[in-house]
């Protein structure tokens, strides 16, 4: 091998969201959940994540940048996706270039890493899902990985739970799994993105700050203090993914919106039940929820699904397209944005309407 030659691959992964919620771990080191969750996985244009991962003799060592920022590997997790992948990488040849990089090179080798989110880091949304998805599957397709997205699953979620349910479109679960080491703990597709092609998701970004409480230490909060948890856990989550995906085979759109409320609210009661007690949303997300939940029971059936990760932004799924665009009036009018503090922006397929737009 010369010392010359560059070898590189892009990856593009977009983010999901939950609408059975994961909070809580079993075991922190292997980012094992206590309960399965199921998520949509959101169109590219949303919100997502480019990777290019580069290989070369001439590297010295792993080294990472974000949005151009250089960011430290030396945290577990990158530590763990990045062994991991290593251990799977196999010979790759490229007759064009004169490269040939054999099995036991990879070990010697140093990457480059760059990662891009097309939307802003700091925004308070989902970047870690698509973040360590996107890494992994780069690095697979760098390294001539033979495993299977379900099996590269396993493997973004010890980077950040929830990124194992990026690799796929549509809906996805991940099983919880039983085995101690993991490997059963991974992300399946329900349905792929054409089964309910309807759907239309608006986001509400409501505060575009940094969340006070992360998740990974929210729900270790959660998982030592809630009883409610424990009760989640065990005797509401199992059979709420049954319906679930009962609900996202028949696209049954008022069975599918009563239960991704009610997991959403569940989660923030479980927030609530931590002690101390974790706030993610405020008092414009529950504006939201009233609002949404008055439109529903007037119009006879539910025309949109709402759901909040660990912030205050509402994740809002309608129907369809005509019901969006009903929403997003209704928003404009009761929440516009950039009046005042109570929203920064709305977030609708590929267009953004920014604070700063006016
Ligand atoms: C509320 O996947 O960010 O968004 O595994 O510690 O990295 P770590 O946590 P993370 O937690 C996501 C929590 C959630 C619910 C969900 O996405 O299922």
């Amino acid at each position: 091998m010369g010392e010359k030659w560059v070898l590189m691959k892009t990856a593009q992964t977009p983010t999901n969201i939950a609408v059975i919620k994961y909070w809580g771990k079993r075991d922190e080191t292997l980012i094992l959940p206590v309960n399965d969750s199921i998520s949509v996985t959101l169109d590219p244009a949303h919100l997502c994540t480019t990777t290019t991962v580069a290989v070369s003799p001439a590297f010295q060592q792993d080294r990472m940048w974000l949005n151009g920022k250089e960011i430290s590997l030396s945290g577990g997790r990158y530590q763990n996706c990045l062994r991991e992948i290593r251990k799977r990488a196999r010979e790759v040849e490229d007759k064009e270039k004169g490269i040939k990089i054999e099995k036991e090179d990879w070990e010697k080798l140093h990457l480059h890493i760059a990662s891009y989110n097309n939307f802003p880091t700091a925004a308070g949304l989902a970047s870690s899902a698509a973040g360590f998805a996107c890494l992994v599957f780069a690095l697979a397709k760098l390294m001539n990985v033979e495993e299977d997205e379900s099996q590269l699953s396993a493997i973004a979620r010890q980077g950040s739970g929830s990124a194992c349910r990026s690799l796929f479109g549509g809906f996805v679960k991940w099983i919880m799994g039983k085995e101690e080491d993991g490997s059963d703990s991974l992300a399946v597709q329900l349905v792929d993105e054409k089964h309910w092609d309807d759907l239309f998701i608006i986001i509400a970004v409501v505060s575009s700050r940094q969340k006070e409480t992360s998740s990974t230490s929210g729900m270790r909060e959660s998982v030592e203090t809630s009883l409610l948890l424990q009760h989640r856990a065990k005797e509401v989550v199992p059979k709420r993914t049954l319906q679930m995906e009962e609900a996202i085979k028949n696209r049954d759109f008022a069975s599918f919106a009563k239960l991704t409320c009610a997991d959403s609210n569940q989660f923030h009661a479980v927030c609530l039940d931590t002690s101390p007690p974790i706030f993610y949303m405020n008092d414009t997300s529950h504006r939201i929820i009233s609002h949404v939940e008055k439109w529903n029971r007037s119009e006879g059936s539910p025309q949109v699904a709402y759901t909040f990760d660990a912030g205050p932004n509402a994740v809002l799924i309608a129907r369809d397209r005509k019901a969006a665009a009903q929403l997003l009036k209704r928003l404009l009018f009761s929440f516009p944005p950039n009046s005042d503090a109570d929203l920064d922006s709305y977030i609708i397929g590929d267009k953004t309407i920014l604070k700063e737009a006016g």
